[in-house]
């Protein structure tokens, strides 16, 4: 036990700092994967070597998304098949995928061998990444409550539909009632204009301020904008395919301001420390 701590501490002295952002949403189809590829790409253009975990594989997600093939993903490093480096895919800009997996089994449940090898397989990775941005599956699974309180920050996307808000708001008040979470950035999607995003964060903190105790930051109001289907037709991401539309603008923005983001130095702001919470089966307190 004593021996374990005591690697697991050296582990941590020798590793660098690395921003992880999860991007959440509760409700599908609000533009989770979108805005994830978006600010990863961006950041990337920006300097940043960037690492998307696509938690949501097979569904029209990061992996079709870019038009990539995707044969292995994560769940074939953890009982020992390939490497992750093996698993992982190289996407626009240098952007490295790490396909997780398409079942619903959650990270909690990981036998003893499959989280030790999670943790060694990733920190291979520490010295090759500035950015983990994790893409979440739709609803509030374990595995996405997991990938969520594990990362420095939780995007929330949003958009100006009713059950989008109420998806938003149960996902926030399970992060924070049972999962000691309590800051949340908001992204309002597919909104005509800044105004309408502003509008769409106060019915959210409306209620957030009335029954929880935890604090909301609008990041970025992403307009609607036609590009992004076209884009995702073309398998591109709008960044790329259209960089002066008003929805690459605004992510690119979004990119830069999460390039300042700080990082916590001790633990938080370490790999493992990220990897440690995903894998634990209760949350050790709050990390942000
Ligand atoms: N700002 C936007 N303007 C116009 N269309 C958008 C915008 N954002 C997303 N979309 C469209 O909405 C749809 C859903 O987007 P996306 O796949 O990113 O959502 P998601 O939250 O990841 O969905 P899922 O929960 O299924 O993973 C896509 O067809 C995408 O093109
Ligand atoms: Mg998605």
């Amino acid at each position: 036990m004593i021996e374990d701590q005591a690697s697991s501490l050296r582990r941590m002295n020798q590793s660098r700092l690395i921003k992880v952002i999860a991007v959440t949403g509760g409700k599908g189809g609000v533009g989770k994967t979108n805005v994830t590829l978006n600010t990863a790409i961006s950041m990337a253009q920006q300097g940043k070597r960037v690492m998307v975990l696509d938690a949501d594989l097979g569904l029209a997600n990061v992996d079709v998304l870019l038009g990539l093939r995707v044969v292995k993903n994560l769940s074939h490093v953890l009982s020992g098949e390939c490497t992750l480096d093996e698993v992982l895919v190289e996407g626009p800009h240098g952007i490295k995928i790490a396909p997780a997996t398409s079942g619903s089994q959650s990270m909690t449940e990981l036998t003893p061998t499959e989280h030790a090898g999670l943790i060694r397989a990733f920190s291979e990775l520490r010295s090759q990444i500035d950015v983990l941005i994790v893409d979440t599956a739709a609803g509030i699974s374990d595995m996405v409550l997991s990938f969520s309180r594990a990362s420095q920050d939780i995007l929330v996307v949003v958009c100006d539909e009713p059950t989008s808000l109420t998806d938003a708001y149960a996902l926030i008040k399970i992060l924070n009632k049972e999962h000691g979470v309590f800051r949340f950035k908001i992204v309002a999607n597919m909104v005509r204009n800044m105004r309408e995003g502003q509008e769409l964060f106060n019915k959210l903190t409306k209620v957030t301020d009335r029954f929880l105790d935890v604090a909301l930051e609008l990041v970025a109001t992403v307009p609607f904008d036609e590009n992004i289907r076209k884009s995702v037709r073309k398998q591109k991401a709008i960044v790329e395919a259209y960089p002066t539309s008003p929805a690459a603008i605004a992510i690119k923005k979004l990119a830069q301001q999460a390039a300042g983001w700080s990082v916590p130095s001790q633990p938080g702001g370490h790999l493992e420390f990220f990897l440690e919470q995903l894998v634990a089966k209760k949350a050790v307190g709050d990390i942000r």
